[in-house]
């Protein structure tokens, strides 16, 4: 008799255990390893993927070494590059960065063994590739020659270096570790699932991780980002919020972006941390217009789920959509730029899947007709 109770949504499932992360939803608690996500932010997201990979923190001799190897493999193949210069400038960058990633399995001369070894060989390649990737296509539609990493910068410096050509202030630099930290990694998310089912057949690290950013790129997980800049733009004005949640709401199963979690009851602890990073840059840049907007959605959006019986916070989206539009980002940029955030959780979640695999294989539920009779062609009228 097969077991028919339904987890839609798998809501509730544990597929593993996991030393990775862990989320109190109930608290809006995060913490990477057992350290604090707050805590984190004040690390280089170097130190983080660090920890992610290797379960510690690094002295400054290891991140030092950490930083040195990686530093020279962010180039990309001639041909990876070509193929972001052949790309009609209107190509959605997801589209782009997740053509790339599989691209670039057909350039590395190993790209199928999935011994630690390996699989870490392109993790490392992969952690600064993804920028390198982001960059080079919002040049290229630019019509911009792609800019060499500078070895002395950090992933973040040099992710706005070879976007924007000029050297990054300090401030600006640290503001995208920030970013960097806050999304490198968030437990059996859609995206990082799909990576670990991928991976559960054995199939490569590049398959896998072009699962995942296939995932990333939905309205429901990281394509949220994009959403809510778009809903600001399109309301334009504080006075236009209100109208706006109203009519979202009085949708049948309305959703207004970058509101909602799976996981969090609570605030979600990631936009706690980019709230007062969102008002700051507003403040600084002298534009205070989508700040203004975004708290005025969260008042409203509110009073409305609280009226309506739900625990409905902002989640990391929300307020990520404002810092990456302060920090001169594009909106289509703003998904991959998550994506370069968490190519450091998919890693560290290959590595465990590889290392004590079993095909994940979910069962559905029948409900269709049975015992039907074949005709032939010739007889269905
Ligand atoms: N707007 C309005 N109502 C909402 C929202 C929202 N964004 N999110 C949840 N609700 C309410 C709503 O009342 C819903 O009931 P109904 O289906 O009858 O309308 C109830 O809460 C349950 O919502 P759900 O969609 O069944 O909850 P879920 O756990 O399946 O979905 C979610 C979580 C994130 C997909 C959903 O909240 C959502 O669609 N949010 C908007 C998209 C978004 O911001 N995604 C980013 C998530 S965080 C970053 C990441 O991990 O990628």
């Amino acid at each position: 008799m097969q077991e028919t109770t339904i987890h839609r949504g798998l809501v509730g499932v544990n597929i593993d255990t996991t030393e990775i992360s862990f989320i109190d939803g109930e608290k809006g608690e995060l913490s990477y390893r057992g350290y604090d996500i707050r805590e984190l932010t004040e690390a280089s997201y170097e130190e983080v993927v660090y920890l992610l990979w290797n379960g510690e923190l690094p002295n400054e001799a290891q991140l030092t070494a950490f930083r040195d190897e990686i530093a020279p493999l962010g180039a990309l193949p001639f041909e990876v590059l070509d193929r972001l210069r052949c790309a009609r400038p209107t190509t959605e960058p997801m589209h782009l960065l997740r053509t790339a990633v599989s691209n670039l399995a057909c350039h590395d001369p190993h790209p199928d063994a999935i011994d630690l070894d390996n699989v870490r060989r392109i993790g490392h390649r992969l952690l600064v590739q993804f920028p390198t990737i982001v960059s080079t296509m919002q040049r290229h539609r630019l019509g911009k020659p792609p800019i060499d990493p500078d070895p002395e910068l950090s992933i973040a410096g040099n992710f706005l270096y070879t976007l924007t050509g000029e050297r990054p202030t300090e401030a600006a630099t640290h503001v995208m570790d920030v970013a960097l930290v806050l999304h490198a990694e968030h437990g059996s998310n859609a995206s990082t699932f799909v990576t670990r089912a991928a991976a559960s057949s054995l199939t490569d690290t590049y398959s896998a991780i072009t699962a995942g950013i296939g995932s990333l790129k939905g309205p429901l997980h990281g394509g949220a980002n994009e959403e809510v800049m778009r809903a600001l733009e399109k309301i334009g004005s504080v006075e236009n919020v209100e109208k706006y949640v109203l009519d979202v709401l009085a949708q049948p199963h309305g959703r207004v972006m970058g509101f909602g979690h799976r996981v969090y009851r609570v605030l979600d602890p990631r936009a706690a941390i980019l709230l007062p990073v969102a008002e700051r840059l507003a403040r600084e840049s002298g534009d205070a217009h989508w700040f203004e907007m975004s708290q005025e959605m969260v008042r409203v959006m509110d009073r409305e789920m609280t009226a309506r019986g739900r625990e409905v916070k902002p989640n990391v989206d929300f307020f990520s959509a404002s810092v990456y539009r302060m920090l001169g980002f594009p909106i289509d940029m703003y998904t991959p730029v998550f994506a370069v955030a968490r190519i450091a959780g998919w890693m560290a979640h290959l590595y465990d899947q590889y290392a004590d695999n079993r095909l994940m294989r979910p069962l559905l539920v029948y409900q269709g007709p049975k015992e039907r009779r074949f005709v032939p062609l010739h007889e269905r009228g």
